[in-house]
């Protein structure tokens, strides 16, 4: 059965539009937060509302879609065979708590391991980044440029400082000498935004220890659009399966990193 791509692309707007609705509204009510994997880890009551929403509603639209939520509301799959909607209701968590800006709804659509459809949602600023496969990425309404080459010197990368100080995950000798290298890092506790920033040029790329799929997914499709680069630190495809650290960037950002900074080091 062939799928129309163009009505799931027009449902998935719609969900969004509703979710970042209901979470502009949420900002007068009180929050009911908590922590997970550590006190640092906080997910909200909105978190668990938005994600229950798009389950509810992509059930109904289709019970073959399966679903990968942060919050555990989908499915738990082992596989991405079948079309498979990956969601981070609320993507920056400790941004929406503490600063109500810097978050996003995110949503990767994929078919058989590849990405349909990427969504970025930054709700407060009702700024929509999405894409088709093979038809380009947008905000709102205006195409996105594909990606030209940029010098590293001249270079932003997203990057997060507890990745260049002391860590027993990746030694200071691999990111240190980068930070030196680039015109300046930039750090904005969303990895849906860090992405979306790499496809329109703002950031030039985003480098980071350890992801969930559900913070990928959607950008991966959109930066893809643009000509950018998608991959862990080892230069290598993410299953969207089990966690893994990222490597997105601008292409020649991206290769030149990887060769001379990262290769044989990680
Ligand atoms: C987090 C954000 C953050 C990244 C964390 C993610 P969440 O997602 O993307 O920028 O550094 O690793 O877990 O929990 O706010 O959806
Ligand atoms: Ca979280
Ligand atoms: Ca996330
Ligand atoms: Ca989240």
């Amino acid at each position: 059965m062939t799928i129309n791509w163009d009505e799931v692309d027009g449902f998935a707007r719609g969900l969004i539009s509703n979710a970042g609705e209901t979470i502009r509204k949420s900002f007068s009510s009180t929050l009911s937060i908590e922590t997970k994997s550590n006190v640092n880890d906080l997910v909200t009551n909105m978190d668990k509302e938005i994600e229950q929403y798009f389950v509810k509603q992509v059930n109904d639209f289709d019970s073959s879609h399966k679903i990968m939520g942060e919050e555990g509301y989908g499915d738990s799959l082992t596989t991405l065979d079948g079309v498979v909607w990956i969601i981070d209701p609320i993507d920056g968590t400790m941004n929406f708590v503490h600063q109500q800006r810097n978050f996003a709804i995110s949503v990767g659509v994929y078919h058989n391991g590849i990405g349909m459809l990427g969504y970025i949602y930054d709700v407060v600023a009702d700024e929509l980044y999405h894409a088709q496969k093979g038809k380009g990425a947008f905000l709102n309404q205006t195409q996105i440029p594909h990606l030209k080459p940029v010098n590293l010197t001249e270079a932003i990368l997203a990057l997060n400082a507890t990745w260049v100080t002391k860590h027993d995950k990746v030694p200071y000798e691999v990111f240190g000498p980068l930070v030196h290298k680039v015109r300046g890092t930039r750090s904005y506790g969303s990895a849906a935004l860090e992405l979306a920033y790499v496809a329109c040029g703002r950031l030039d790329g985003y480098l980071t220890m350890r992801l969930s799929p559900w913070d990928i997914a959607g950008g991966k499709v959109i930066l893809e659009e643009v000509g950018g680069v998608v991959t862990n630190l080892k230069n290598g495809p993410h299953t969207l399966i089990e966690k893994d650290s990222l490597f997105a960037g601008n292409p020649s950002v991206h290769k030149e990193i990887y060769n001379d900074y990262l290769k044989g080091k990680l």
